[in-house]
């Protein structure tokens, strides 16, 4: 059985992060505007892309492919049977459907969620949107498009602002946490002008905050145990959120700040309540394989979603403290035992096996 995923493995040039962030050639992926510290977050590293050729590997053939604008032409080439879909995309705020939307049309096969769900949750207001018509608790959210909006945004603060079509904490720094309206003005002018998108502006939650991982289908949903983001081990006097600065710059595999407990000390009461709007938020937004949920909890202590990571970060090595594997080590799952479940469910979800 073929699958594909990636066949670049280019280099880490210029990246400031922990990790070596770039699984795309240049040429594809040159960016028309300016390389920012975050521009490369979301790419997969040629570490990731080769733990999962190999995880996979241990029960089928194997054959990469760059998501790029060759993608097509290899695709048709390789024929897979079936494709493990880690595509990033290359462009726009529906880039993470492109390559699913090219495998649906070929016929072929795919793990993870179909290009709907992919695009809905990249652009983080239309997943909201559709939670909040099916009750599902989110932070109250505003999009502001053009600086002229700015004016008419009523709002509680403290707010977070927040590009809207990013993941991995791309444009999500320190200082997007806003306690006046000064700093939610910058904040916003500088989403709309360096990520050339919306700003997201949101209810800041204070409350304590897990990610949630998941895998299979229907019957066989399965929720890893839950992971836990631990503010008190950031830098001192820093905003209590899971920023790019928290991720990428103050965690590093030299000096590990392990921000991560898994499975998180939760009373049965609250795991109950978290893993119930899981569940709810997964079927609402009809994923499919796995997904990555992020909850916290607001000041009286009740769960809100803050985003779907439907095509999750998968970072293979323990050191670098990536959640989905680290939930998946806690429910026994090694990173090719994970790579080959997401597999599986895909598998027996097309009824191929
Ligand atoms: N409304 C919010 N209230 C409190 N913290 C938030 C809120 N939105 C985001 N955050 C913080 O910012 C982090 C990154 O935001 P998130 O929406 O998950 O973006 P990303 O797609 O980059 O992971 C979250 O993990 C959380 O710590
Ligand atoms: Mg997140």
């Amino acid at each position: 059985m073929k699958k594909e995923n990636s066949d670049d493995t280019s280099s880490d040039d210029g990246k400031p992060n922990k990790r070596i962030q770039n699984r795309k050639t240049e040429t594809a992926v040159t960016p028309a505007k300016e390389t920012k510290a975050d521009t490369y977050a979301e790419w997969d590293s040629k570490e990731t892309i080769l733990a999962v050729k190999t995880a996979l590997e241990q029960y089928h053939n194997v054959t990469l492919i760059e998501a790029n604008e060759e993608a097509c032409r290899k695709i048709c080439e390789v024929k897979p049977e079936i494709v493990f879909n880690i595509a990033e995309g290359l462009r726009g705020p529906s880039r993470e459907a492109q390559i699913p939307a090219l495998l649906e049309m070929l016929g072929i096969p795919y793990t993870g969620s179909d290009p709907l769900t992919l695009g809905l949750c990249l652009d983080k207001s239309r997943a909201k949107e559709i939670l909040a018509y099916h009750k599902i608790p989110t932070p109250k959210f505003f999009v502001i498009e053009k600086e002229s909006h700015i004016k008419s945004l009523a709002l509680t603060l403290p707010a977070i602002v927040k590009p809207l079509y990013e993941g991995s904490s791309k444009g999500i720094y320190d200082a997007s946490v806003v306690k006046n309206t000064g700093d939610l003005e910058k904040q916003i002018k500088k989403v709309l002008k360096e990520y050339d998108q919306p700003a997201l502006v949101e209810e800041f939650l204070t409350g304590r905050e897990f990610t949630v991982a998941m895998l299979g289908n229907d019957g066989d949903l399965q929720i890893l145990p839950i992971v836990e983001i631990c503010f008190d081990s950031l830098p001192d006097g820093v905003n209590p959120i899971y920023s790019y600065e928290a991720k990428w710059i103050w965690d590093t595999v030299e000096n590990p700040i392990d921000v991560h407990e898994c499975p998180a000390k939760i009373v049965p009461e609250l795991k109950q309540k978290i893993e119930k709007i899981c569940q709810n938020t997964y079927k609402t937004l009809k994923c499919r394989d796995w997904c990555r949920i992020d909850i916290r909890l607001d000041g009286s202590g009740e769960p809100h979603v803050l985003e779907l990571n439907p095509l999750p970060g998968i970072l293979p090595n323990p050191e670098e403290h990536s959640c989905f594997p680290q939930a998946a080590r806690a429910a026994g799952l090694d990173y090719p035992s994970l790579i080959n479940a997401v597999l599986n469910a895909a598998i027996k979800r097309y009824g191929l096996n």
